[in-house]
């Protein structure tokens, strides 16, 4: 580790958490150089939701590179991103009746939500951007200035303008928040100028696992729509099955104007984002938007093959089995101990809140020296969060629970003492 404490970054941040070097992944498990093994209840923050070094993806991307195939193209076309948009249409647009075109910005999250911001505001001429308390977004300044994180934002070094923050679904005890939006779009002196869009996380990856409801989605959907306001899904993290079906937003039946997809797109955490744009809405011109790493063709190889895995299975259904499993030993760990934690997120994005975001390190530290990588989640850390591979097996979830289940247990102890 010398080399990296000395040499890296004071930036670096999840080397910190699991001060060790790893060698190798495969599926749910990683391993470090002495041979230790880890379960991997992180999954690359969800880019990784086929798990790691997935045998179909991989045999895909060693054909591809054996054949001394075309690897970085900017957007020229290329057979591999051709069969990618071919499967993307045939596999995930046309079955849900979707009409989308397709856009590769660079090859980030952030990058697909600058992409959506800016061609939002070309569209509408509007420069305002409605964006939720404890959003994440990414690290951009554009991104940036649509996350709540007060550390994140203080990192811009320059004011964060043309963004107004609006209380999530149940931020406030009572009430439904969306009366304050309408509230506020409906006031010429609200000092709110009229939105060009509105962003939102169906459930909030990063800040803290907080789940919007589907009427709270379908209600913003109808104030978007009534107000000329675009609305943006940010499926960055929740997208690609990680809460069950392909796009988070399809259980709530609503269609966004603009989707943003990163991290599990290519399926193997080789870099990869698209912004899908409802069609009539693609006023681009030629190259106003671009980016050197847009082709990236490894990546379309992979986000080909595990398309493949969305055909002939119901992964859907396996996420909602598993997903009821984690949340039943959840509830499990509040009834004998785990008293004042409460359960947050959904799908196989869960986690336990605790009152004391101390208690939430030292229960990420309590898994990692029991051989199970988990991280923090919310403006405090306060949120212990869970996020398996969604293909993981039956038994590597229950032993990643059961390891939980004592790392809570320990650090319970620990703050008692
Ligand atoms: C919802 C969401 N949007 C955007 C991003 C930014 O993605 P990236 O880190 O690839 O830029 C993230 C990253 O965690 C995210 O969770």
């Amino acid at each position: 580790m010398t080399v990296v404490t000395e040499i890296e970054s004071e930036v670096r941040s999840y080397c910190r958490i699991w001060p060790t070097v790893f060698s190798a992944a495969q599926g749910s498990r990683l391993t470090d150089e002495s041979g230790r093994e880890y379960l991997d209840f992180f999954s690359g923050a969800g880019a990784l939701n086929y798990g790691h070094n997935h045998p179909h993806l991989k045999a895909a991307l060693l054909d591809y590179l054996e054949q001394d195939a075309v690897v970085h193209s900017l957007d020229m076309s290329t057979t591999a991103k051709r069969r990618f948009l071919e499967r993307f249409q045939e596999v995930v647009l046309e079955p849900r009746s979707l009409d989308y075109r397709v856009q590769f910005p660079g090859p980030t999250g952030t990058n697909a939500v600058e992409a959506a911001l800016k061609l939002a505001r070309k569209v509408t001429g509007r420069e305002q951007a409605i964006s939720f308390t404890n959003a994440f977004h990414g690290m951009t300044l554009g991104a940036l200035a649509v996350t709540g994180n007060s550390m994140k934002r203080s990192g811009a070094g320059v004011p964060l303008g043309h963004a107004s923050v609006m209380p999530y679904c149940e931020y406030m005890e009572d009430g439904d928040t969306l009366d304050y939006l309408e509230l506020i779009l409906a006031d010429s002196g609200s000092g709110v100028d009229e939105p060009a869009a509105v962003i939102v996380e169906t459930t909030q990856g990063e800040g803290g696992l907080k789940t919007a409801s589907d009427t709270w989605l379908q209600r913003l959907a109808g104030i978007c729509r009534e107000h000329g306001m675009l609305l943006i899904v940010d499926d960055i993290q929740m997208g690609c099955g990680r809460t069950g079906p392909f796009f988070s937003f399809e259980r709530a039946g609503i269609v966004p104007d603009l989707v943003c997809l990163s991290k599990s797109l290519s399926g193997y955490g080789l870099p990869m984002a698209v912004t899908l744009i409802r069609p009539d809405l693609d006023v681009w011109e030629p190259g106003e938007h671009n980016g050197t790493f847009r082709g990236f063709n490894p990546a379309f190889v992979t986000a080909t093959a595990a398309l493949d895995l969305w055909e002939g299975t119901d992964l859907p259904a396996e996420v909602d089995a598993k997903a009821e499993t984690i949340e039943r030993v959840l509830l499990g760990m509040i009834a004998t101990g785990a008293d004042g934690a409460d359960t947050r997120g959904r799908g196989l994005a869960q986690g336990l809140v605790f009152d004391d975001p101390e208690l939430t390190s030292r229960v990420v530290a309590e898994a990692f020296d029991r051989g199970l990588i988990i991280e923090t989640s919310g403006p405090l850390g306060e949120v212990a969060k869970l996020m398996p591979p969604i293909v993981i097996s039956d038994a590597d979830l229950e032993e990643g629970l059961a390891i939980f289940a004592d790392a809570v247990s320990a650090a319970v102890a620990w703050a008692g003492k």
